[in-house]
């Protein structure tokens, strides 16, 4: 399996068709899916577009759905959720398919949607989104970050060295590094590994999180390594759910 990672979505080029894809958002929209389908939604599906996701949302049936919008960090009128993980309690999400629109998170999945295996990860499942990698054996891998409005994001590399660490641990010399970004990901990580909560804290997102308000349990939640079986895997365009 060879291993690149892309800071942001555009950075991929258009001529990389992998067969395999991770897309990451670590604050916070890939902790918000993983947690949402631990806690029992129906399916989380994904929207860049806002109209589209209220025409998609429509269709379904009230009760059984649930809009999750975010821009800047703060949750969109109108809508049932922000993107906090700590919100998606089974009690709110049991059964419910959530139409999902956030800033970065959910563009950078409309840009892999026609990647053949299509993963979402954070650090709460880390570990097992890596065992379900080391058991497909895609021959390319490409882990994607969603940045912030097309910039770098800290967070998002940090959970990318997280992933890329545990594929190397598993899969030993079939696990191939395919491009220097992530070597430097996998570098960053080993700098905060021991204390990932720190290096949320100190990415630029992380402090405008903190401007915004107390966004202790959302850091907590999105620091927490290894905690989840789940792994979020695209069924049809957009539709992630854990299988
Ligand atoms: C995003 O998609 O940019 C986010 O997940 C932002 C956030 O809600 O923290």
């Amino acid at each position: 399996m060879q291993i690149s990672y892309f800071h942001v979505p555009a950075e991929m080029p258009s001529t990389v068709e992998p067969e395999a894809a991770v897309v990451i958002d670590v604050l916070r929209a890939t902790t918000t899916i993983a947690w949402a389908l631990r806690n029992g939604a129906e399916a989380v599906q994904a929207f860049a577009d806002l109209d589209d996701l209220r025409a998609a949302a429509e269709a379904w049936p009230a009760q059984q759905r649930l809009l999750l919008g975010e821009r800047g960090g703060q949750k969109l009128e109108g809508f049932d959720l922000g993107n906090s993980p700590v919100a998606v309690t089974s009690d709110v999400v049991q059964g419910k398919r959530l139409f999902m629109s956030t800033t970065n998170g959910t563009r950078a999945l409309d840009r892999a949607r026609e990647v053949p295996l299509l993963l979402t990860a954070a650090l709460p499942n880390r570990g097992a989104v890596a065992s379900r990698l080391i058991d497909h054996r895609p021959a390319s891998l490409a882990i994607i970050g969603s940045g912030w409005e097309g910039s770098y994001s800290l967070e998002d590399s940090l959970a990318a060295g997280a992933l890329i660490e545990r594929l190397q641990q598993n899969g030993g010399a079939t696990v191939v590094i395919g491009n220097d970004e992530a070597t430097a990901a996998l570098a960053l990580w080993k700098q905060y590994s021991s204390d990932p909560e720190a290096g949320l804290r100190c990415a630029t997102h992380g402090q405008r999180l903190i401007r915004l308000g107390n966004h202790d349990a959302d850091f907590l939640c999105c620091a927490g390594l290894d905690q989840l079986d789940v792994v979020p895997t695209q069924q049809a365009p957009g539709v992630l759910q854990s299988v």
